[in-house]
């Protein structure tokens, strides 16, 4: 069964919080986390989907009205309540007005109330999102306007999410169902994918929906580091051990333990930090640098590459046995061009992100600019849409929808290129290579006119359905496959 809400708590854990945090933990549709300081909080909105925040106003280390009126812009669904002193506080009023709270609560912190609150306000932010859900659906739109309109039937799938990723295709849903499984348990992960398909995402999802929620999580890129100070990194070293150790270093290893680690591009390791790397794995023992003692550390790997390990193997250049121990579990993160059902989605998500969608800054996206980002190969995969949309919003004249004319040169003439022109050269080819070239292509123009509908391509086409599917099959057409880009 999967979790329902996510609550935040930003306080000092004295036992009043931890009585509350506790009896709302025993339901089963919550899940809790508490954060004793300010940046660990901003630290889990980060990483997790969280659906309300209750928050103590006087927080040491952490301006908490200021970072929650903040909050209201990024994430407008979130469901604040504040932890006053108490009602005649001196600021109240300004407090409530600047975060927009649903509710303040007063210290000391009655563990029923919260309970009572904190369920009453989450049932009226489900409530919210639905009236908003209806109201938008019930919006007859542009037909060529892809937000803000009413999708035509099984066109636009829900945004679903795991933490903070966000998709729509089933290739992501089985993986990310797979993650979920994974995360519960202590195995080592390792996470492939090209560049910008969401590793890091990925890998601070996990952590976030195992055990060790409420340990540090911590992340190290060993890409272009040196040994020395990598392994000064993770595994801490006394002082003097090396020129410029002017004083112990805990390592983070040590720093996360009851934690999880998170080692970006694995695949960069020397060989010989490789070797250190296996024997911290086989025995869980740290041993700091210039020093002889060994000590223990509980900590959860999660490495990341964007290379294929496997092929490094064969190639002699990582540990066979090094690969086979970080690959407790292993997930593939498919580009974003093998999932097309996730451009919408994560596009819709792109543009609220950045400010786009709030006080209909910008009213919507085109379908036109959707179907080239479907066609698009998008090397930089997410993070390069992110970028892309981004510039977008940024462009975009307040109360304009985003099309063709936003995007980057780029991408803006590759529309061109792709659908509108048939590609026909005879160099060398024979008259029969030429012909089926050409068919190809059209069937593909048609299919793609079509939106991939195969009767209605077939129709256009004058060829049966098996005839389409034969051609599709003959000249390997896939939908949103990769075009020239
Ligand atoms: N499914 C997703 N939903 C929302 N945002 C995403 C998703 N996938 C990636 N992103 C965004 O794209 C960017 C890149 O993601 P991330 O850093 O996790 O990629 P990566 O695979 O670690 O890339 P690299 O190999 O270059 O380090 C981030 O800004 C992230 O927020
Ligand atoms: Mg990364």
């Amino acid at each position: 069964m999967g979790v329902q809400s996510t609550i935040l708590f930003v306080a000092d854990p004295c036992p009043r919080v931890r009585a509350a945090a506790a009896s709302l933990a025993r339901e089963p549709d919550y899940r809790v986390i508490v954060a004793e300081r300010g940046g660990d909080a901003a630290e889990a909105i980060n990483d997790a989907h969280v659906d309300l925040i209750l928050a103590d106003v006087d927080m040491a280390d952490c301006d908490v009205i200021a970072f929650l009126s903040r909050l209201r812009f990024t994430h407008p669904n979130l469901v604040r309540i504040l932890l006053v002193e108490g009602e005649s506080c001196a600021g109240l009023n300004e407090a409530l007005t600047r975060t927009a709270a649903y509710q303040y609560l007063t210290k000391p912190l009655q563990a029923e109330q919260a309970c009572l609150v904190v369920k009453r306000a989450l049932e009226t932010g489900e409530l919210a999102r639905r009236h908003r859900r209806l109201v938008r659906e019930l919006k007859i739109g542009d037909d060529s306007i892809f937000l803000q309109s009413k999708p035509p039937a099984g066109a636009r799938d829900e945004a679903s999410h795991f933490e903070r990723l966000v998709y729509a295709s089933e290739s992501m849903a089985e993986l990310c169902s797979l993650a979920r499984e994974v995360a519960r348990t202590d195995l080592p992960v390792l996470i492939e994918g090209e560049t910008g398909t969401g590793k890091e995402l990925l890998a601070r999802a996990m952590h976030f929906h195992s055990r060790r929620t409420s340990s540090p999580l911590m992340a190290q890129n060993c890409g272009g580091m040196r040994d020395e100070l990598l392994h000064s990194e993770l595994f801490g070293h006394k002082r003097g051990a090396f020129t410029g150790a002017i004083s112990d270093r805990l390592g983070l290893f040590r720093a996360a333990d009851g934690g999880t680690v998170f080692l970006d591009e694995i695949s960069e390791v020397s060989p010989s930090f490789q070797v250190s790397l296996l024997r911290f794995l086989q025995e869980g023992e740290v041993k700091p640098l210039g020093s002889d003692k060994t000590m223990k550390a509980d900590v959860r790997i999660i490495a990341a590459s964007n290379k294929p390990l496997k092929q490094l193997v064969r190639a002699g250049q990582f540990r066979e046995d090094l690969y086979f121990r970080l690959k407790g579990f292993d997930l593939e993160l498919p580009p974003l061009r093998a999932r097309p059902t996730d451009i919408p989605v994560l596009t819709e998500y792109f543009v609220r992100k950045h400010g786009g969608l709030l006080s209909n800054r910008v009213l919507g996206v085109s379908n036109d600019v959707i179907e080239i980002f479907k066609s698009y190969r998008f090397p930089g995969n997410v993070r390069e849409l992110e970028n892309e949309v981004r510039r977008m919003v940024a462009l975009a004249k307040d109360g304009e929808y985003l099309t063709r004319r936003h995007l980057s040169p780029a991408l803006a003439a590759l529309r061109a290129g792709a659908h509108d022109r048939l590609v026909l050269k005879a160099d060398g080819k024979t008259l029969k290579e030429m012909v089926e070239s050409l068919e190809g292509q059209l069937v593909r123009q048609v299919l793609e006119k079509c939106r991939w509908n195969q009767s209605k391509a077939a129709r256009e086409l004058g060829l049966s359905r098996v005839g389409l599917a034969n051609k599709i099959r003959r000249y390997a057409l896939a939908e949103g496959a990769a075009r020239a880009g």
